[in-house]
């Protein structure tokens, strides 16, 4: 009887040697943790759609940046809800807008801690689409004055870094130039390159209050089916001067993010979506999955495809979670 040369299980038989072949380590600095930052003060709510989040005020983010850090993490994405609403997203630019002081607050109580802002027209919009509307269409090249406005004044509040969301044309761009011409070269652009039109987003729509009112974002958020056009996109994003770059979902798209790290030499950034988290919060509630080993092994999987930091509302419980398994944390 023939016996085997090659014994995979050699390498598995001990924890201590699995460790140490171990390919990938997800480590808590890789975690990027989303923030939604309301009108008003007191106000602290757990989101339905994302239990485990929260609707907080901005007089609520000194305690939360505190819980945050002492967890380990290094990084949020801030999203806000405006006070007000109209047609072209102004609210999105005021120098006191939600964003603007939450930035303010952060970097005034943290500034070691990263300051990501979300970049969208959405949540401000009355029609909640992402750009300004000429009839039932987006006017893409309206759409970017409003944007560079907004870029200015995340800049101005003392943001670290700016992630646009919106997807359209020569987004990046316009607020590398609108930057530049105001002494902020130094700030870096996180782009969303290759964002697809996803129904993974409901539970964020509803927490954001961003949902468009008529249509859907398939005039300019990727067809799922695209995978050549996301190399496109990452490309002339690249060419128009962004940073680092963002594959959203996570998921459904570890191919994209793995094709594009092989393709391109630059950060990719996987957005590990509110529909991917809601699903595995769901099914763990009802204790068909082991919420824990489910959540980090989707952790796991996103960095092995090759993410250099992963945006999830599992920030904290994973932070935790490291913590306990006593090794990943450096
Ligand atoms: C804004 C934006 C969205 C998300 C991040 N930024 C919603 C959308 O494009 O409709 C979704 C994030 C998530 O689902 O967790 N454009």
């Amino acid at each position: 009887m023939p016996f085997p040369i090659q014994r995979l299980r050699r390498l598995r038989q001990n924890p201590a040697i699995r460790d140490i072949f171990r390919e990938t380590v997800l480590r808590i600095d890789d975690l990027i943790y989303p923030l939604f930052v309301v009108p008003g003060t007191n106000v602290r709510e757990e989101l339905t759609s994302l239990p485990g989040n929260y609707h907080l005020s901005v007089d609520q983010l000194p305690r939360e940046i505190a819980e945050i850090t002492a967890l380990g993490i290094q990084s949020v994405l801030l999203f806000g809800l405006p006070e007000w609403k109209d047609e072209i997203g102004s609210s999105a630019f005021q120098a006191d807008g939600t964003v603007q002081r939450a930035i303010q607050t952060i970097k005034t109580y943290r500034p070691d801690l990263l300051v990501i802002a979300d970049l969208c027209l959405c949540q401000y919009t009355s029609h909640g689409h992402c750009g300004v509307l000429k009839g039932c269409l987006i006017d893409n090249d309206v759409t970017l004055k409003i944007l560079q406005q907004v870029a200015l004044s995340y800049a101005k509040a003392g943001v670290d870094i700016i992630a646009p969301s919106d997807m359209m044309d020569g987004r990046v761009g316009a607020m590398r130039s609108i930057l530049d011409a105001n002494g902020f070269e130094n700030l870096p652009i996180l782009s969303y390159a290759a964002k697809y039109a996803s129904a993974f987003y409901g539970p964020f729509r509803e927490a954001a209050d961003s949902a468009p009112q008529f249509g859907d974002r398939s005039t300019y958020q990727m067809d799922p089916a695209n995978s050549d056009e996301a190399m496109r996109e990452i490309a002339s994003d690249i060419e128009e001067g962004a940073d680092m770059i963002i594959i959203k979902p996570a998921l459904s798209y570890l191919d994209i993010l793995q094709r594009a790290r092989q393709q391109f030499n630059i950060p990719a950034v996987a957005y590990n979506v509110s529909g991917e988290y809601a699903m595995v919060k769901a099914a763990a509630a009802r204790g068909w999955v082991d919420g824990k080993r489910i959540s980090l092994e989707i952790l796991r999987s996103i960095k092995r495809a090759g993410a250099s930091a992963i945006i999830t509302y599992h920030a904290k419980e994973a932070a935790v979670w490291l913590r306990e398994e006593g090794k990943y944390y450096g």
